[in-house]
């Protein structure tokens, strides 16, 4: 192991900086933070909400957000629609005009049920409302499609490192605006652990605040070599593209999607099964004959739908050879 406040680390930190603004589309810097996605957009709300915050949520991990939101003390409204229809901009507007809110919280590609919300609609809106934070999770999304940070305006762009990246768990990504920056330095009792305020010094001496997992910031410079080595536009490609091969699959085996179309993440797809079959019965056949995991519905819609992912390493080869197990597997 190297030292974290040594010169080996910092060259490791600065190394990748701008390999990960391009991947962010900022000029920012883009913080690394030991912990998953959860601590950064818990940190988010406690750096950047005085007044109150609004939650758009629409599946677990958003709808989630609002209790955490109310469980780190904010006052918090929650902007919910159905679990598999997107978050409509017009409908951002709509309770953001009450002038409540100084922060937004919004779930780009809401895992849990594949759902893509309009990004560039809502970002749009949000420029009619400077006071407003935008803080936005790409957990599920980051990498596999553009979200430019600055051309959208958003002030906390976030990710992981387990899910679209496909790195082991521990680390969380994540990039600031300057104004949410001043915000930052301005908020009460913000902790020290997800500080932005600790994160901008150290980040001045290519550091972290505290102890960061290191290992995981060595994989994540091997995996960014990957993603330059195949080009950051033929990523975005590929993944499209698998995601067409899952789509080709669900409407040729009689299924329907659990989200409308326009709004389908390109990352997974989150089936619904309108065939009716024994989704636990299946996955378990499939683990078995094939080793193969496929998840068979998030919560509530557990059974009612399941997700093949598209997202992280996979190539038209194992997608296709997993739909083909799942084609061998498929209870009559
Ligand atoms: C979109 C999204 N946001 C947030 C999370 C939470 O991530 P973590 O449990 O790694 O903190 C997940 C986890 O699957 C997710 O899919």
């Amino acid at each position: 192991m190297i030292g974290h406040r040594g010169g080996e680390f910092k060259k490791l930190y600065a190394s990748i900086q701008p390999r990960l603004q391009t991947l962010f589309g900022t000029q920012r810097p883009v913080f690394l933070s030991t912990s998953s996605a959860w601590g950064v957009m818990e940190g988010a709300l406690r750096n950047l909400c005085a007044k109150k915050v609004l939650n758009g949520m629409c599946g677990a991990f958003s709808d989630k957000w609002f209790d955490v939101s109310k469980r780190c003390g904010k006052d918090a409204a929650a902007l919910q629609v159905e679990w598999g229809q997107p978050i409509r901009a017009e409908q951002v507007r709509e309770k953001l005009s009450t002038g409540e809110f100084d922060a937004f919280t919004l779930i780009h590609n809401e895992t849990s049920c594949g759902i893509l919300n309009p990004l560039a609609e809502i970002a749009a809106v949000m420029r009619d409302f400077p006071e407003v934070m935008f803080i936005v999770d790409t957990v599920s999304s980051f990498s596999t499609q553009p979200v430019p940070m600055d051309e959208l305006g958003i002030d906390v762009l976030l990710t992981g490192s387990q899910k679209a990246l496909a790195l082991p768990p521990g680390l969380a990504l994540f990039a600031v605006s300057e104004r949410a920056q001043e915000r930052a330095a301005t908020i009460k009792d913000r902790g020290y652990y997800f500080d932005f305020v600790e994160f901008a010094k150290n980040q001045a001496e290519d550091m972290t605040p505290s102890t960061p997992v290191i290992p995981l910031i060595n994989a994540l410079a091997s995996k960014l070599d990957d993603i330059f080595s195949e080009g950051v536009e033929a990523r975005h490609a590929r993944h499209a593209s698998l995601n067409a091969m899952v789509h080709e699959w669900v409407k040729a085996r009689g299924f329907e999607f659990f989200a409308p179309e326009g709004y389908r993440s390109r990352s997974l797809t989150c089936v619904a099964n309108n065939r009716n079959v024994d989704v636990a019965a299946w996955i378990k056949a499939l683990r078995e004959k094939h080793s193969f995991i496929i998840d068979g519905g998030y919560g509530k819609i557990k059974g009612k739908t399941f997700r093949i992912s598209n997202m992280g390493d996979e190539t038209p080869e194992t997608i296709s050879t997993l739909l083909a197990a799942l084609d061998d597997t498929l209870p009559s």
